[in-house]
């Protein structure tokens, strides 16, 4: 087997049917950030090609249903939210939270109870609504442990990529382009003093990567199965000096083969006495976000030559950049042709359990039960 080659699997699709999409299937995914889903929102959304409703019930109550009705078809986030039901805009039935029809106006009574309308749960965590797509009972929640030290913790701007989730997984996962990528603006400037090398080995929850530099210091990041990373990063533009270095959670989520999105949460310390330095500093770095074109635009224009990489500056500017390389990567890259090298380590191990794990269900045999992270095990900064 050529390792990093899958010629016969398709490891990049998540779509319905495709091992990938059975695969992915099996875990928690993030679908939202809370803030934007207020209780009486409803609102169309797509996990891996396929629509679904998502909608917050008037008790907080966050809702995942089929996307359309199955009367004739509506699109239910057009609906009402009645407590936590919805009713659907064409003709008004309605659905209970657990998908049971218990209104239709127009209809003989004893109708409604004969229809049920698809619904997948929902749980929150770290500033995000996750959804289980798969068949069976969901496994653990919440699906891993976070940082739980004295500090703040905050979900960042939602990310739109145009391109497949696995190649921001795989850059999660390769430590070394941030010497590149990132030396424009200078955000990482200490994790790129010399080039680390990396290895990797799978766990009982994923994987876990190490980086070792000359000094014999290991930075450590965790990669949750099957697509959340995470690790500890250099603060973005202006919080630099005010709290620690933030750990950040990273979710990449399929939105269909050619799109997903970035979910980030991040825990950074900040001691009480610093809260209020922390707090001031931050709302100056929100306030230019605020005003600042969004981060996937600003990418995009550098991807169509509008704009030098090197000279773009952003609040976000890490984001920016790496949205440019990933996407710019194709909207799925080609790995049949590539070359990979020693600094690949990392996704080649990934794609080794990943292409495992795929050709497992493509057989028809039993996939890997991955279990819940311990809590103490934890990235590490390494320098
Ligand atoms: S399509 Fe929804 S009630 Fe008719
Ligand atoms: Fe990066």
């Amino acid at each position: 087997m050529s390792i990093g080659k899958p010629a016969d699997l398709d490891i990049a699709s998540t779509l319905p049917g495709s091992p990938g999409g059975v695969f992915m299937r099996r875990f928690w995914i993030a679908v939202h950030r809370s803030e934007d889903l207020a209780p009486g929102d409803a609102k169309p959304i797509r996990i891996m090609g396929e629509n679904y409703t998502l909608y917050r019930g008037r008790s907080g109550r966050a809702q995942l249903i089929a996307s359309q009705c199955p009367h004739r078809w509506a699109p239910m986030h057009l609906g009402w939210i009645e407590d936590d039901d919805i009713r659907c805009v064409y003709h008004g039935w309605k659905f209970d939270c657990s998908g049971q029809c218990v209104d239709q106006p127009a209809e003989e009574p004893g109708f409604a109870r004969k229809v049920r309308i698809d619904t997948w749960p929902t749980q929150e965590y770290l500033g995000l609504v996750w959804g289980y797509f798969g068949e069976g009972d969901a496994p653990a929640f919440p699906p891993f442990p976070h940082r739980e030290t004295e500090g703040v913790i905050q979900t960042w701007n939602v990310e739109h990529v145009p391109c497949n989730y696995l190649q921001s997984f795989e850059n999660s996962m390769d430590e070394v382009h941030v010497a590149f990528t990132h030396a424009p603006g200078g955000s990482h400037a200490k994790l790129s003093a010399d080039l680390p090398l990396i290895s990797a080995e799978e766990t009982s929850w994923g994987m876990m990567r190490y980086g070792r530099r000359k000094t014999g210091l290991v930075r450590q990041t965790l990669h949750y199965a099957p697509n959340v990373t995470r690790v500890i990063v250099p603060p973005v533009a202006g919080m630099e000096g005010v709290g620690g270095w933030p750990e950040i959670y990273f979710s990449f989520t399929p939105v269909d083969d050619e799109n997903h999105i970035w979910f980030i949460t991040s825990h950074v310390e900040v001691k009480a006495a610093e809260m209020e330095a922390y707090r001031a500093q931050r709302g100056k770095y929100e306030a230019a976000l605020a005003q600042a074109r969004p981060s996937g635009e600003v990418a995009a224009d550098i991807l169509r030559g509008r704009g030098k990489y090197a000279d773009t500056r952003h609040p976000d500017l890490a984001i920016v950049q790496d949205i440019a390389v990933q996407a710019g990567q194709g909207r799925i890259a080609d790995r049949q042709h590539e070359r990979l090298g020693r600094s690949d380590a990392g996704i080649i191990a990934w794609r080794k359990i990943l292409l495992r794990e795929l050709r497992i269900i493509n057989e028809g045999g039993t996939p890997k039960t991955w279990t819940r992270p311990p809590d103490d095990v934890k990235p590490t900064l390494g320098f």
